[in-house]
């Protein structure tokens, strides 16, 4: 008996080896052909090794680097060079070369300006652009990020797929909200849900999100919303390259990388909507950048822009209303939210005040085509100025841990914006908790 399974073993094994040998045979001489039909100048460039950002892999490592490159755009802003976005170790920064190519077999080598975001909060990994620079590279469709100047074929370099190939101002969507890294097991669904929401009856058509991983219950929501066609959940397993900082502050939050990486992932979603969408919103996932003047952000923009048709960064100001406030009526303690995990926003109506001397962080609207880098409270290079927009005009709704939690309800604003909205925003709530299996249809 045993015998005669080794037997298969050795057989199966042997049959193995004579296939790989000659697929490896096979290989060479395509190879071979490939390099003699081209001059050295140009590498061959085979399907498989173009990977698609809409797979898996967002997060490519440049090889024989510390370096990864995550996404590649034409920027018309620069003679159609070519941007690829990109995360680099600051101290271990070497030369670095574009390997663009117009078709399979035809690739040109050159040098790259390597921009890292002057915004790096002193981590050891920073937001980067890397700019290359040449002939015809408008035609190219795919690029890799290398470290030797020689052009030998390699086959085992990944290349990326170059987008934003052509300017168009037939925009998709007019609103897109861009929410940086989900991360940890964040679960705050009933918050979510509201903002989500919300940003409909605002006017946003498209909302992305940069999932490195998230709860439970929040995941079957955010499913929902995908297949309802309203989010796009981008991969971003930066954890699987690096340890991510959760936060801001590397004294307090060690690690490689701000907070999960969110600059990337900011600029990234600009230039993925550069001709996809005619604004941006750059907020965080607990924020909604909410309009007072006007009933939604198709005027609000209008408003802005009639002012002054140049600029294209617009900065809102972040107001904190504290979870810990509940307003007196308790009208919005629905029995059908008690079982939802997370914040009831229409509970915290409290405002608090803004400090002297305390500077109050903005989020943006931005123009896409008008920004070149982004941080994230504002626009690091940007072609048309900023807007600060004033207070009573427009500014973040913003409920979360307090940070004056000493004030009394006496010393905080009332501020019921939110409850303007009711009418719509509540059944609209619970029809999407239903339709993602967190509520059960009782009507
Ligand atoms: C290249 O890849 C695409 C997508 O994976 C596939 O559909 C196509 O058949 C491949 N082409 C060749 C020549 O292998
Ligand atoms: C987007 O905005 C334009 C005007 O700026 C308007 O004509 C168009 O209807 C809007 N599209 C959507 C889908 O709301
Ligand atoms: C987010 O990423 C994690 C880790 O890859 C994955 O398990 C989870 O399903 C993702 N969530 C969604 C909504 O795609
Ligand atoms: C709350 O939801 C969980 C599933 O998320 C369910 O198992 C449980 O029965 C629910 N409880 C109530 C009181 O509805």
């Amino acid at each position: 008996m045993e015998k005669k399974g080794k037997f298969k073993v050795l057989l199966v094994l042997t049959f193995m080896a004579i296939i790989i040998f000659t697929l490896f045979l096979d290989h060479k001489d395509n190879h071979k052909h490939n390099t003699q039909a081209t001059p050295l100048t140009r590498a061959p460039v085979t399907n498989y090794t173009i990977k698609i950002q809409e797979d898996l892999y967002s997060i490519t490592p440049i090889k024989d680097s510390e370096h990864f490159m995550v996404s590649a755009f034409i920027d018309h802003r620069l003679d159609g060079a070519i941007r690829v976005i990109s995360i680099i170790k600051r101290k271990n920064l070497q030369p670095l070369y574009c390997v663009y190519c117009t078709t399979k077999h035809d690739c040109k080598t050159v040098e790259t300006e390597v921009q890292i975001h002057t915004d790096h909060f002193s981590f050891p990994y920073g937001a980067s652009d890397v700019i290359c620079k040449g002939k015809n590279m408008q035609r190219a469709t795919s690029v890799a990020i290398t470290t030797s100047k020689k052009d030998s074929a390699d086959l085992r370099t990944d290349y990326l797929e170059i987008k934003n190939k052509l300017v168009t101002d037939n925009f998709k969507y007019n609103f897109t909200v861009c929410i940086s890294n989900l991360f940890g097991s964040y679960n705050n669904v009933l918050q979510f849900a509201q903002t989500m929401e919300m940003y409909k009856l605002l006017g946003v058509q498209h909302v992305v999100i940069y999932n490195t991983s998230c709860g439970a219950d929040l995941k079957k929501l955010l499913k929902h919303y995908e297949s309802e066609g309203l989010l796009e959940i981008v991969s971003w397993p930066i954890d699987k390259f690096m340890n991510p900082s959760p936060g801001w502050n590397i004294k307090k939050h060690k690690g490689d990388l701000h907070y999960y990486g969110q600059l990337v992932t900011l600029n990234e979603c600009i230039y993925r909507h550069m001709y996809q969408s005619r604004y941006v919103l750059l907020n965080d996932i607990d924020e909604i950048i909410m309009p007072y003047k006007y009933s939604n952000l198709q005027s609000l923009m209008e408003d802005l822009q009639s002012a002054d048709p140049s600029k294209g960064v617009f900065l809102i100001e972040n107001h904190i209303f504290p979870k810990t406030q509940f307003e007196d009526s308790g009208k919005f303690k629905r029995k059908e939210w008690k079982n939802i995990s997370g914040i009831n926003i229409m509970e915290h109506i409290y405002r608090e005040p803004e400090r002297k001397n305390v500077y109050n962080p903005t989020k943006m609207i931005v123009n896409p085509r008008k920004v070149e880098q982004t941080s994230v409270h504002s626009s690091l290079k940007n072609f048309g100025g900023s807007y600060h927009v004033p207070f009573n005009v427009c500014r973040i709704v913003h409920v979360r841990v307090p940070l004056q939690g000493s004030l009394t309800k006496e010393q905080l604003f009332v501020d019921k914006r939110v409850w303007d909205f009711e009418n719509d925003l509540i059944p609209n709530v619970d029809r999407t908790l239903i339709l993602s299996g967190l509520l059960k249809d009782s009507s």
